[in-house]
């Protein structure tokens, strides 16, 4: 059983909105009833439950609405897939992102505090309540105040948009029919110059449209860099599927737009970054929260051979005190 070495994570990326972002969300706050904002968070919610998309976001309450409830929570899934993709591409410098189904920017926003090389950010979105949203939030912002925002249907405006390094859907291609879905992928992987990221809940249909696209994506030239240290077919099986988790804390008006006691969530996602050119090397995956005992670290991991749950026990001491420090999502590498 080889051993597995953590990565250097210095350098992530924190899961919270960045300060510039909750100052902007704060001040849009103001004017609005708490108990307003509330009943329209709480309706759009029960649209998403209902298997309903952000179609039911109409006006600037509902956009804010969302904004509240939904947009920390898919701010650190991307931050998250995008700190494992800077991980595993220590040297991609995106200088262009393409932020397809934008919303309220979310994942521009988190891309421009990953990536400081981005210098300019096109966003796609249908939803006029969510484009006005977005770039009231984004007056201040000396990154993203020259966004280039284009309201439409996504395989129009993404056809007469320019190929950005950096292409971005998030939780953006579950509202889509299947046809369109797949159009639409095609399309995104025509204007990708080097990385395509998509994420999605981390539910099992979530995942069984990420695992579709990446193997038709394979199919097309694509290469995995993240999650997946292969290129190969996913080892998982119905009712397993592969997703992450993500804490994130809470803030008093989160709290209070949910209705929620404690101070964090943890967003459940499912994400895959597609890159044109191969990636090496790929480390393995930690796919679940290993357990710890007091003989062994037990750790569910993808690697390039297929799914290992590998057994760290106690008296191989460096490689237990380093497995106790792995988290679900980790990236490990094996040792020589
Ligand atoms: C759940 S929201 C996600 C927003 C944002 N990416 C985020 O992570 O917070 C989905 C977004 O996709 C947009 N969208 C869905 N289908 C679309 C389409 N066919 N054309 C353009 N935008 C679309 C919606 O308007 C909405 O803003």
């Amino acid at each position: 059983m080889p051993a597995f070495a953590g990565h250097d994570d210095g350098q992530m990326t924190a899961p919270d909105l960045p300060a510039e972002l909750k100052v902007a969300l704060d001040a849009r706050l103001q004017g609005f009833s708490r108990h307003e904002a509330a009943d329209a968070a709480a309706s759009i919610s029960r649209t998403y439950r209902d298997g309903g998309g952000s179609a039911a976001i109409r006006t600037e309450t509902d956009a804010l609405a969302y904004a509240l409830a939904r947009m920390p929570a898919t701010y650190a899934a991307v931050t998250a897939s995008l700190n494992a993709l800077r991980e595993i591409a220590p040297h991609f410098a995106p200088q262009n992102l393409l932020d397809v189904g934008a919303g309220p920017g979310t994942a521009s926003w988190a891309a421009a505090e990953v990536f400081s090389s981005l210098q300019s950010f096109a966003l796609l979105d249908a939803n006029s309540a969510l484009r006005a949203l977005a770039l009231d939030l984004a007056t201040d912002s000396a990154r993203l105040r020259e966004l280039d925002y284009r309201r439409g249907e996504a395989r129009t405006t993404l056809a007469a948009a320019e190929p950005a390094d950096l292409v971005v859907a998030s939780y953006m291609i579950g509202e889509l029919g299947d046809a369109e879905r797949g159009a639409l992928i095609e399309l995104m992987w025509a204007k990708t110059r080097d990385t395509l990221l998509i994420v999605e809940p981390g539910t099992p249909a979530g995942y069984a449209r990420i695992i579709a696209l990446r193997e038709h994506l394979i199919a097309a030239g694509a290469h995995v860099a993240a999650p997946c240290p292969h290129d190969g077919q996913c080892p998982l099986s119905t009712p397993d599927w592969c997703h992450f988790t993500q804490r994130l804390p809470r803030s008093r008006a989160h709290k209070q737009v949910k209705e929620a006691d404690v101070p964090f969530e943890d967003e459940k996602f499912s994400y895959v970054a597609l890159t044109r050119a191969p990636v090496t090397p790929r480390p393995a995956r930690v796919l679940a929260q290993p357990v710890v005992t007091k003989v062994e670290v037990t750790a569910k991991l993808c690697t390039p051979d297929g799914l290992v749950i590998a057994k760290l026990p106690r008296r191989a001491k460096a490689d237990y005190a380093r497995a106790r420090r792995w988290r679900w999502g980790d990236a490990v590498t094996a040792k020589d």
